[in-house]
């Protein structure tokens, strides 16, 4: 038990989770032009904006890189380190990969919050990877206004057998491994300091098993739900493979109150732009309700997977390039 005074860490964050992310179209145009000569042994760098990078070491094994840190997205400081932990190790699985060793990534405002509280933060993160059977290094942690945390994380892939964001094609189900309504959840819970067990218990899940179970069924594109929300995520993808999807709604699963919580407002900033971000590229005749909770930004999210998965809802298709990328119906 924490002999710590209950300090609601949500109180210290701009943002919350996945949606503090830099908007979309706005990292897009930073990046543009950057990438310039690049290797054959680099799989999957910047150009697609995929989950990880990754590096071929041979014919049989490449090397999976990737980074994510966020600022509080619950009050309890041991949730909220297995929240980042598991949401970090995602984009290893995203990408069919297996994690292999972490290192934290922490601000921290040492003058205003205690160290004990920091101590339950890293004791969530070390749990979550020893489940995920990833070992745990050092890191490295900064004196910083608003407290931060995550980890890098490194993992290995089959460069055969890699889900990538670009390799979609049309005419296949789309599984999604864990329902939707964290965000409207964790803000409500931001604004009322309501708990929500059903949000932290998808959260804290690791995209371990439907990695695997991905990989084993033959699929070859995949990527996690986080801070561009579904709608957001999906049209990355079909937008790098050249394909359209439509999505049933009615087929889509949402955590229980995810809809009370849109009902009553509980929307983020970083919702809305990411479906004025797709909208472009969307027909739909979903009320807008519907939609907002399609983009509802996710921290921690499940797998999208062009492909079916034993025990994921199918929620749509892929079908050939039309004149809208995504359909809602
Ligand atoms: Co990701
Ligand atoms: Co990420």
């Amino acid at each position: 038990m924490s002999t710590v005074a209950p300090v609601r860490l949500t109180g210290y964050a701009h943002g919350g989770g996945c949606a503090c992310k830099i908007p979309p179209g706005e990292l897009e145009q930073i990046v543009q032009g950057l990438v310039t000569a690049t290797s054959p042994d680099l799989l999957v760098g910047l150009d697609d904006g995929d989950d990880a990078a990754v590096v071929r070491i041979d014919d049989h094994e490449a090397l999976v890189s990737t980074a994510d840190f966020f600022t509080p997205v619950v009050d309890d400081a041991y949730d909220w380190g297995r929240i980042a932990a598991a949401n970090a190790l995602s984009d290893v699985y995203a990408m069919g990969g297996r994690p292999v060793v972490a290192v934290n990534l922490v601000g921290w405002p040492r003058d205003v919050l205690p160290m004990e509280l920091l101590r339950e933060v890293l004791r969530g993160g070390l749990d979550v990877s020893r489940l995920a059977g990833c070992h745990v290094g050092g890191g490295h942690s900064i004196d910083d206004p608003e407290p931060k945390y995550g980890m890098a994380v490194t993992g290995l892939v089959d460069p055969e057998r890699l889900l990538r964001n670009d390799a979609a094609v049309a005419g296949l189900p789309i599984s999604l491994t864990k329902p939707l309504g964290v965000g409207v959840l964790n803000n409500r819970h931001k604004s009322t300091g309501e708990v929500f067990p059903q949000a932290v218990a998808s959260m804290v899940a690791l995209n371990a098993d439907a990695g695997r179970a991905a990989v084993d069924g033959g699929a070859r594109a995949a990527t996690d739900v986080t801070g561009f929300g579904l709608l957001g995520h999906l049209f990355k993808m079909a937008r790098a493979s050249g394909v359209s999807a439509t999505i049933d709604a009615a087929a889509v699963p949402y955590l229980d109150g995810a809809r009370d919580a849109l009902r009553d407002g509980f929307v983020s900033g970083g919702t809305r732009r990411n479906l004025d971000w797709v909208r472009p590229h969307l027909a739909s005749t979903a009320f807008e309700a519907e939609l907002l909770l399609l983009a509802d930004a996710q921290t921690s999210g499940g797998l999208l997977v062009v492909g079916e998965v034993p025990g994921a809802p199918v929620v749509g298709e892929t079908t050939a390039r039309g004149d809208a990328v995504i359909t809602v119906r």
